[in-house]
């Protein structure tokens, strides 16, 4: 047995040459140049050795086949050359799989990705691990490249064209039981038979009894639908879906954003079009354009630093503690999810309210959530019930004892939680940390009704909970380290992103977020028409633009959160909230309640509602060029992103970028506040800010830490 490279190989007395992704220094099993040579070395040496029957892929890892390239690796490549030479390496070595005479299998348990994916398309057997983490995909699209090791083209010959449109272009993975019915792999296997299955199969393959089932020989394969017959074989057919396809991609990318997903239908056409030498040209070609773009280089760029957020700290890692039970306080909107995703961990959870109904909404929703992961069969009814076993409701304080961790999610009423808190801490354990879900109010003030604030952490989670990655973890002036490093972790085992901020007003996101909506609403005011500024900053990439999210947000949120900072940041936060305010009175409340800056039909935004005008007096309409409007509320942000890090809400950069990126929507391709700052260059930004701040106030002034960065020719980040 021999074991370098990332890979061990050995010959067992069957014939059976096994190779086995080995890297036990890292979570996940990558590809790299270096395990790509070793590979393509093994598989020649097989061909032209007689010994070995048949080939068994296979990970000693029982979560992780195979994640797919190295991301650190791709990083690094900067021209298109070598990117082009990458992927025509990796075709190479997994043609040369395709090309052997002999039976070969892939045994998948664990998550099968990109070129681990390419790995498996280039055998003749896959089969998959009856696991949870087992999911295969080819998610390149979302770090802004497309499948390089020649998915593009062997993934539409062995699940059909349509379907492989759809899972390259989305990123697709997919479960064991979606992986049977597209045909991606030959048969779903309990975890202990898996290996030995995979050699029978083989056996019966190299004595002729089972032929290989895959179109990588040339051949189609048998269970593709007569769309796909009709896609092949018929040109026009073949547009039809390709243009429907781009039109449905159009609906969510544009792109000169976001090219990948574009340019991989360009590949997914050459695969049925031309023969697979061409179309694997056509694909490394590609791959070649878009590695050295800004947007791959943004989107790998959030990948590795979100995966380093996630790495436990190792000094407070050691200091966290495991949370065994939690609870949480307050069945609302947030509490309720809260609790949910407690127990899809499968950790008990109390859940207090002092409402039953509120109690019986949240478990109600708690159940529709898993209902539909059933529905979508990514849960079955009995993990649902164990599920909705661990949520303990309760209307008292009782079973707070034996909790490490309260979550705290009651009304936004700084007395409300002082008084939860103060109730709460006589009952709790010594070493049980108490954590606030609050949006706006300082932790410091919440814990002066402690007797032990060094316990009291703030866990701002974002709405909707299940859905929003982000999570800002709030160390207040007492918070102890070991509490708020027990409140990260949790946040980690919850499957959140945890950004540690420093207590403030508005801590981070909603304090830059603020920033932003502020100017929009001056930008009102000034006259330019709401839907105008809406479509700038879709245009710039935003999900949704500052009025129609104010409207999402709920305008009273918006407008307290407002007032904070008002009070908080004085002239630099100075603004007007009489367009809230009138809104607010004349019943408009957001989407959610009346409508709000647009009108809404049967829940859906329309126009912007004229009223929002006429109602505080919005000065003659006024056109402004898309790029004016772009400039001032994006920079608006810069400014405040620069001063929040010259405050030390946050440590470093990448904790502001990956917060605005996950907690907003800020373009993912653009990378980032600061990372967009850096790539317009700091001393043009500074110039820009400074041109505004004569135009239109003080707000704008440069942050001293822009301006100082321009003094002594800084940026944000060394790397681009
Ligand atoms: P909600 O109004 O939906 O829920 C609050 C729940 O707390 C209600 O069910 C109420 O009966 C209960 N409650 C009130 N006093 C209580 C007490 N003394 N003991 C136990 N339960 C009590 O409010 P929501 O939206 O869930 O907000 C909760 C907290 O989360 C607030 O601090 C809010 O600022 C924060 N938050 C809200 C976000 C949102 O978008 N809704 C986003 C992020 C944070």
């Amino acid at each position: 047995m021999s074991a370098t490279g990332g890979l061990r190989e050995h010959l067992e007395a069957d014939g059976i040459l096994h190779i086995v992704f080995d890297q036990p220094d890292r979570p996940v099993n990558l590809l790299d140049g270096g395990v790509l040579k070793r590979l393509l070395g093994i598989l020649e040496r097989v061909r032209v050795e007689n010994q070995v029957q048949g080939l068994l892929f296979r990970s000693a890892k029982p979560d992780n086949f195979l994640a797919g390239m190295d991301i650190d690796a791709l990083s690094g490549i900067d021209d298109a050359y070598r990117a082009s030479e990458g992927a025509r390496f990796g075709q190479t070595v997994f043609q040369k799989l395709a090309d052997l005479s002999i039976p070969t299998a892939c045994a998948i348990q664990g998550g099968c990705m990109g070129g681990g994916a390419e790995l498996a398309l280039a055998c003749d057997i896959r089969l998959a691990g009856e696991h949870p983490a087992t999911l295969i995909g080819l998610p390149e699209v979302r770090i802004g490249i497309i499948p390089g090791f020649g998915g593009t083209q062997r993934l539409p010959r062995l699940v059909g064209f349509t379907r492989a449109v759809e899972m390259i272009t989305a990123g697709r993975r997919l479960t064991p039981g979606q992986a049977l019915r597209a045909g991606l792999v030959d048969e779903i296997v309990p975890p202990a038979r898996l290996e030995a299955r995979a050699i029978a199969l083989l056996h019966q393959a190299a004595d002729g009894k089972r032929r290989p089932r895959i179109g990588i020989r040339g051949k189609r394969a048998p269970g593709t639908r007569l769309l796909d017959w009709a896609a092949t074989t018929v040109p026009p057919v073949r547009r039809r879906i390709l243009n429907e396809a781009r039109r449905k991609i159009a609906r969510r990318a544009d792109p000169t954003h976001y090219p990948a997903p574009f340019q991989a239908l360009d590949a997914l056409d050459a695969s049925v079009s031309m023969p697979l030498p061409q179309g694997l040209d056509l694909e490394a070609r590609i791959i070649g354009e878009l590695i050295p773009g800004d947007t791959a280089r943004n989107l790998m760029w959030l990948f590795r630093s979100q995966a380093a957020l996630r790495k436990p700290m190792r000094e407070q890692a050691a200091r966290s503690r495991e949370i065994r039970k939690a609870g949480v306080i307050g069945a609302g909107v947030m509490g309720g999810s809260i609790a949910g995703l407690i127990a899809d961990q499968d950790l008990p959870v109390r859940l207090k309210d002092i409402r039953y109904d509120a109690i019986l909404t949240a478990l109600r929703t708690a159940r529709e959530g898993w209902d539909r992961s059933i529905r979508r069969g990514r849960l079955d009814p009995g993990r649902r019930n164990d599920r909705m076993a661990r949520i303990a409701p309760t209307l008292d304080n009782s079973g707070f004892a034996r909790c490490d961790l309260v979550v705290e999610a009651v009304v936004e009423s700084l007395e409300v939680k002082q008084q939860v808190l103060a109730e709460l801490e006589p009952l709790m354990a010594d070493h049980a940390v108490f954590a606030s879900n609050t949006s706006s109010i300082p932790i410091g003030e919440i814990a002066a009704a402690a007797t032990r604030p060094d316990r009291v952490v703030g866990l701002h989670f974002f709405n909707p909970v299940h859905r929003m990655p982000l999570v800002e973890v709030i160390a207040g002036p007492d918070s102890s380290p070991p509490a708020v490093a027990t409140v990260r972790d949790f946040a980690l085992r919850l499957g959140k992103l945890p950004v540690v901020v420093k207590d403030s007003p508005g801590f981070l996101v909603n304090r830059i977020l603020m920033f932003y909506l502020g100017e929009a609403i001056r930008l009102l005011e000034e006259g330019v028409r709401i839907d105008a500024v809406d479509s700038a900053m879709t245009r710039f990439g935003m999900p949704l633009g500052p009025f129609a999210l104010m409207d999402e947000i709920g305008l009273e949120t918006v407008l307290h959160v407002a007032r904070v900072l008002q009070a908080a940041y004085g002239k630099r936060a100075e603004g007007s909230t009489r367009a809230l305010e009138s809104l607010i009175v004349s019943e408009r409340r957001g989407a959610r309640g009346g409508g709000g800056f647009y009108r809404y039909r049967r829940g859906k935004r329309t126009l912007p509602d004229p009223e929002a005008y006429n109602l505080f007096e919005a000065r003659q309409a006024r056109d402004l060029p898309p790029e004016t409007i772009q400039e001032r509320l994006v920079l608006a942000m810069v400014n405040e992103a620069a001063v929040c890090l010259e405050d030390g809400v946050v440590e470093r950069p990448m904790d502001l970028d990956i917060a605005m990126v996950t907690g907003t929507g800020f373009p993912p391709f653009r990378g980032g506040l600061l990372r967009y700052a850096d790539c317009i260059g700091i001393a043009v930004t500074v110039d820009r800010l400074a041109r505004l701040a004569d135009g239109h106030g003080e707000r704008f002034r440069p942050a001293g830490l822009l301006r100082e960065m321009v003094t002594r020719q800084r940026r944000f980040y060394r790397e681009a």
